[in-house]
């Protein structure tokens, strides 16, 4: 059984697009092979937003739009971006081919993880995005094990 509470876990207050930026440098810096990253949060919040600044800080040279239509899109970098847009997965549920990427050698980015939880490692980071106005995201960010530094290193960068 899952013990949530061993997730560390952050809560931070973004107010700018500048602001989502900078998140994801920080986590791009900390990218590994094999690095898995849930996004959550309604239709606007930012995930896709997240997503474009997070690829360009893993080598990411091409333009990142959304997968809906695809669920999965795949960019060349430093690290491999395996882009996922897993909201028709409610529907129709799983896809194991989904495996050959999340358990892949490059960095998977999960819209609406929340589908797929339970078919996803309990290690990874999960983002959980609420939009509070035009530019300010509230999000909790959670992770453990190998995801334990970066919300250390977030908790270092936005202490007040
Ligand atoms: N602080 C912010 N961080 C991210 N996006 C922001 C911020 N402030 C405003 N925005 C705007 O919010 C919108 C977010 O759209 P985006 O496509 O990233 O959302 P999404 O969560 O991926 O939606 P969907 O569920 O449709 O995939 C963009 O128009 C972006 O410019
Ligand atoms: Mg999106």
């Amino acid at each position: 059984m899952r013990n949530e509470c061993i997730y560390l876990k952050t809560k931070i207050v973004l107010n700018s697009i500048e602001d989502t930026k900078k998140l994801a440098k920080i986590i791009a810096d900390y990218a590994f092979s094999g690095m898995i990253i849930g996004l959550a949060g309604d239709l606007g919040s930012g995930k896709t937003t997240f997503t474009k600044y997070l690829a360009k800080n893993i080598g990411v040279n091409d333009n990142i739009n959304s997968p809906t239509f695809t669920i999965l899109k795949i960019y060349q970098g430093n690290y491999d971006l395996y882009h996922m847009d897993v909201y028709r997965l409610e529907d129709i549920g799983y896809d194991y081919e989904l495996d050959d990427f999340i358990y892949g050698e490059g960095v998977s980015v999960i819209e609406w993880y929340t589908y797929i939880r339970d078919q996803l490692p309990e290690e990874l980071l999960t983002i959980d995005i609420q939009a509070d106005g035009e530019f300010q995201r509230s999000l909790l960010i959670e992770g453990k094990g190998r995801y334990e530094k970066i919300i250390e290193a977030i908790n270092n960068r936005y202490s007040n």
